[in-house]
């Protein structure tokens, strides 16, 4: 698709590629706290702002994460930023009014968890408007319970990803995304043909060449999902209260 307007802010957008590998130097504090400044400007439900960022500096907590979580980009990281879903403030806010407070369920995830997002990508994104690289890092939430207690997370927060961020080391090619017409339908819901994602594959694998040999991209979402997902997040929601005993999911 041709693409005929365009602007600074979304030529910036089109170039975004993650970085995993980062040079030793340290994002200075206050540009750092300028960055996470322009990613908290991002809208949220209500303008509740349901989460929390614990910006992890220090080498030796960066080692425990990466104990429970080998990825080197979270060593490597001058910050790597935890985004915390979190209804901790929320219950302060709901006990001044009530003694009712129901933190719990699905719809309460959502918002906690598209807020923060929401937030993560602004941020990310401001961080590679001056030059600096990131990548997010979903994984963490296989330790869900381990990673909160090194971050001292209490009741009713838990760890949705993190985002390591910092100088990059090196630059990777831009990931094609799926079709425009595969994902933005007009007026009503398409279902998409297998073929639209043999295609898809194809087009992934001639981007990756050699580098992805052996796992194509439907390989890669039929690993995902089709297994039953990991039970470390339901666990840690509902040691911190955010899930009843009862919810499955
Ligand atoms: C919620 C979420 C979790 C992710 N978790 C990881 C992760 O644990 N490790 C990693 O290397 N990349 C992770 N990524 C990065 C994706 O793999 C990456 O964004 C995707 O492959 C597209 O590539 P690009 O960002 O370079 O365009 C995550 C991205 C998102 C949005």
């Amino acid at each position: 698709m041709a693409i005929h307007d365009s602007s600074e802010t979304m030529d910036l957008m089109l170039q975004h590629a993650s970085v995993r590998n980062f040079t030793d130097e340290k994002i200075p504090t206050e540009t750092l706290h300028a960055i996470i400044e322009a990613g908290r400007a991002a809208s949220s439900w209500k303008n509740f702002q349901s989460y929390s960022i614990i910006s992890v500096s220090k080498q030796a907590t960066k080692e425990q994460i990466y104990a429970f979580q080998p990825q080197k980009s979270i060593l490597a990281a001058s910050h790597f930023l935890v985004f915390v879903g979190d209804l901790n403030r929320a219950e302060k806010a709901v006990k001044l009014h009530t003694p009712d407070f129901y933190p719990d369920g699905s719809e309460n995830l959502l918002i906690s968890s598209v807020d923060a997002s929401l937030a993560a990508q602004n941020t990310l994104l401001a961080a590679e408007s001056l030059g600096y690289g990131g990548v997010i890092v979903g994984l963490i939430r296989d330790q869900a319970a381990d990673i909160s207690k090194i971050l001292d997370l209490p009741d009713y927060t838990y760890p949705i990803f993190g985002l390591a961020l910092g100088v990059p080391a090196q630059s990777n090619a831009v990931k094609p995304r799926l079709p425009y017409e595969t994902v933005v339908f007009e007026e009503t819901y398409q279902v998409q043909e297998a073929s639209v994602i043999t295609a898809y594959d194809q087009l992934q694998q001639d981007y990756a060449g050699e580098r992805r040999a052996g796992s194509s991209w439907s390989e890669r979402v039929a690993a995902q999902f089709g297994q039953v997902p990991q039970s470390a997040t339901l666990e840690n929601l509902r040691d911190k209260k955010l899930m009843k005993k009862h919810h499955k999911i």
